[in-house]
């Protein structure tokens, strides 16, 4: 397995290959990585040739400089977990400079309001942050299927409107949710609660689920309040928000309508670290 640090030889290597009419799936990440993220890398690995996971702490998508600076990075391990697998993985570990050079800044975007809503209004500036790092990792890599999680899943969708606004070639794959084995969505950010507090965060898949579950019978408005009831009652948790919200354009569920899609978003934090998850709610 190789590591790549530097886009220009990455670039050049991935060219021969292209050239073979090789298929390249595309994993970005940000690293400590996990079952979740492991699973995209293993799907990319049956539906393509080759697959190059990118590992980079990108700063533009941090509104929060604590954040960005407590956020794992475990590169020999995370090298280790992908060996294991066994398969034919390329690594692009690249540093700040590689990706931003001297200015560290994100262009700004719009996603046709997509990034106004929930992480977007709650982390100011995120999504510029995001588009900026795809953008570029695209013109990097020119995958043939890119691989992203749902539980981002407001990510996916900006991701998918990025890839149509700038008509860029590649297929936008959305991958299930992983999640540990008391329901809670695995994400780097579940290194950092203590071993109680991990127990304890399985309450926002409980809720989540129970919301579904209301939701057959009682109103968005009303399943809200409920959930944000049941977080009021908790004092280890702060709920930020929990939105029922239609699938495309992650319009707020006002009143539903049979024909739309909708999902679950919750934003909530535990022991001052801040963890989403997401759930199909019809
Ligand atoms: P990161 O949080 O490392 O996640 C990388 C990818 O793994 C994302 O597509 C995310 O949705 C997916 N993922 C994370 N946890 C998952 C889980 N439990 N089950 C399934 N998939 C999961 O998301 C980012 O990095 C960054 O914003 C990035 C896209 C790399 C841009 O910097």
């Amino acid at each position: 397995m190789v590591v790549f640090t530097e886009k220009n030889v990455l670039s050049s290597h991935l060219s021969s290959l292209i050239k073979e009419n090789k298929t390249i799936g595309f994993v970005p990440t940000m690293g400590a990585l996990h079952q979740g993220h492991l699973s995209l890398i293993e799907l990319s690995t049956k539906e393509n040739d080759i697959t190059v996971v990118s590992i980079f702490v990108n700063p533009t998508q941090f509104n929060n400089k604590e954040d960005l600076d407590k956020y794992p990075r475990t590169l020999d391990s995370d090298t280790q977990k992908i060996q294991t697998l066994n398969k034919p993985v390329i690594i692009y570990a690249p540093s700040v400079k590689d990706i931003y050079e001297e200015n560290i800044a994100s262009e700004k975007f719009n996603f046709n309001g997509l990034e106004l809503k929930m992480e977007g209004k709650h982390r100011v500036g995120h999504f510029d942050g995001v588009g900026t790092i795809i953008k570029r990792l695209f013109e990097i890599v020119r995958p043939t299927k890119a691989y992203f999680g749902e539980k981002d899943f407001q990510q996916l969708q900006i991701v998918r409107t990025l890839v149509k606004k700038y008509k860029l070639p590649v297929q936008i794959i959305g991958c299930p949710i992983f999640r540990e084995n008391n329901g809670l969505a695995m994400s780097s950010r579940n290194e950092r609660l203590s071993s109680e507090s991990r127990e304890k965060a399985a309450l926002i898949f409980k809720t989540l689920q129970k919301a579904k579950n209301l939701f057959t019978t009682k109103s968005a408005q009303e399943v809200t309040k409920i959930v944000e009831e049941t977080f009021k009652k908790e004092n280890e948790f702060t709920l930020e928000y929990f939105e029922i919200a239609e699938e495309e354009t992650l319009t707020i569920c006002k009143r539903k309508n049979k024909k739309k899609k909708y999902r679950g978003f919750i934003a909530v934090f535990i022991d001052n670290i801040r963890l989403i998850d997401t759930i199909v709610m019809n």
